[in-house]
């Protein structure tokens, strides 16, 4: 008996091991992003010290990952998005020191500053034993070179000018300009292959392919999407066979929607940058918030498998913006529960503060890693609850999102029997506001506080008075024997 129980579960998790991680497998998941050297130290110490300003390691690495593993778990994240593992230029820099991982010499090593390769398997196999995903971020678009003089045979396994296009600085109002020259300033280039070339595209998709299937990759991040010409990463994206998110650093739906048809999906730059500006104070634009959601949903592919985010390494943190509490959580409801797969930057959670690149990539041991304050509880309960969505087979992910505004401070968002109320007005601010559309005397629950009982009226309307909170509203007797606000 036993040892048929065990030839299954050999069996099991060895069917698991081969199967790649589609693009539908990655909707219902929840993303916790984190740079490797950021995060957590193979010492666990909470004080070792970080200057973001300084640009040079901060002693994270992939051993201080797993030991934190249960953190990012715990807060209901189903798949994490680590910083490219390979080689980096090494010593310092006028720009600092590669602890980011977007400065790659040899991509056929791993980064030593990181851990050993078994502390890498070891990660890989640690996330999996949770059940998570691990999207890996790939940088393929260039190699780094400290200098004038651009050392071409330090680079594995492109060691020839002629695997790189002709040096010429990009012109960012011209896209052929973006594909063919180089990033990078004086202090630190970013040579830039030659992805037209056939052999160097035979090459990354041969390596590509090696790398998802020798480490158990589940999913890639792409860096720099817009600076390759979009059919590369048709191949690159068929030779990983797995989930491809990539990055278009655009705002502009009709810029990043035709990008689709080369990969399963994008950041979400469009609706990250309208819901900073509509969130982050009462003079914010809702109306343009709502314009640019549903033309993400009309003009793209499928918007349910881009990345939803509201921070990354590239731009300022939200609390760098608002330091209202009420209104980063109005923002988390968004992050977690609008169209599309969620992906939070590590730190969000803890509110941290940084600006601009460098200072938002602080190092999260100073924070001692708090699970009971800033906004872990709100994000554990979204994810808690979209988790809970997810296996319970609601149509939640595939049902687009309806936007209703209700006046300038206030929007209601509609996906399925799931709803919504989001006020940018600002922590304590009382704003009355009726919202229609339900079943005719529901009883609703709000995921957010369990609180009082909410019922809609018989012509189906809820009168709520807001705080400033958002509230996430689904009707009381679908949670029944859920665990979720103790039902
Ligand atoms: C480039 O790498 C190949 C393969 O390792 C090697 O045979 C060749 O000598 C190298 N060329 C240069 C210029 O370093
Ligand atoms: C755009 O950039 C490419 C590559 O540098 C260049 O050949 C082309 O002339 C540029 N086009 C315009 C209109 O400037
Ligand atoms: C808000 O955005 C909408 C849609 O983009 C625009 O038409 C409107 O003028 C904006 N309102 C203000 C007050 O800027």
């Amino acid at each position: 008996m036993s040892q048929i129980l065990i030839l299954l579960l050999t069996f099991f998790s060895a069917f698991q091991c081969t199967t790649a991680a589609s693009a539908s497998d990655w909707r219902g998941r929840s993303i916790y992003q984190l740079i490797t050297d950021r995060f957590a130290r193979s010492d666990n110490s909470l004080t070792s010290p970080c200057r973001t300003g300084d640009r040079v390691y901060c002693g994270g690495t992939w051993r201080g990952i797993i030991d934190n593993l249960d953190y990012i778990h715990q807060m209901g994240f189903t798949a994490i998005w680590i910083s490219p593992i390979v080689a980096q230029i090494e010593g310092s820099t006028a720009e600092g020191e590669a602890y980011h991982g977007y400065w790659a010499q040899n991509m056929y090593s791993l980064n030593p500053k990181s851990g050993t390769e078994e502390d890498w398997k070891d990660l890989v196999d640690a996330v999996h034993a949770r059940d998570m995903f691990i999207m890996l971020d790939v940088a393929i678009n260039h190699y780094a070179n400290q200098g004038e003089t651009i050392k071409y045979s330090n680079f594995v396994p492109f060691n020839h000018s002629s695997y790189f296009h002709p040096k010429c600085d990009i012109d960012w109002g011209n896209q052929t300009s973006i594909e063919v020259c180089w990033m990078g300033n004086g202090y630190v280039s970013l040579p830039d292959i030659d992805t037209e070339n056939p052999f160097v595209v035979a090459t990354l998709k041969a390596y590509i392919r090696s790398l998802v299937t020798k480490y158990g990759i589940d999913g890639l991040r792409l860096d720099a999407s817009r600076n390759i010409r979009k059919p590369f990463w048709t191949e690159i994206c068929d030779a990983a066979n797995v989930y491809c998110q990539g990055e278009v650093w655009v705002g502009d739906p009709e810029f990043i929607c035709p990008y689709q048809e080369y990969m399963d999906g994008l950041h979400n730059y469009p609706f990250k940058g309208r819901a900073t500006q509509a969130f982050t104070s009462s003079a914010g634009n809702l109306s343009d918030l709502v314009t640019v959601a549903r033309q993400m949903q009309s003009q793209c592919k499928d918007v349910t498998l881009f990345g939803t985010f509201m921070e990354n390494h590239d731009n300022p943190r939200l609390g760098s913006i608002t330091t209202d509490i009420a209104r980063l959580k109005n923002l988390a409801v968004l992050n977690i529960m609008a169209d599309g797969i969620p992906v939070l930057y590590y730190g969000q959670e803890q509110a941290l503060t940084g600006s601009n690149d460098p200072e938002n990539r602080e190092a999260l041991w100073l924070t001692g890693y708090p699970t009971t304050n800033n906004l872990v509880p709100t994000i554990t309960a979204l994810n808690w609850f979209r988790n809970y969505l997810v296996s319970s087979g609601a149509p939640f992910l595939t049902t687009l999102a309806t936007y209703t505004l209700q006046g300038s401070s206030v929007v209601s968002v509609r996906k399925g029997k799931v709803v919504l109320v989001l006020t940018n007005s600002g922590n304590g601010v009382v704003t009355d506001t009726t919202i229609g559309g339900f079943d005719n005397g529901v009883e609703l629950v709000d995921l957010l506080s369990c609180g009082e009982k909410l019922r809609a009226d018989s012509a189906g309307k809820l009168s709520i008075g807001l705080r400033g909170e958002p509230m996430v509203l689904y009707p009381r007797s679908l949670l029944s024997g859920s665990g979720i606000c103790g039902l």
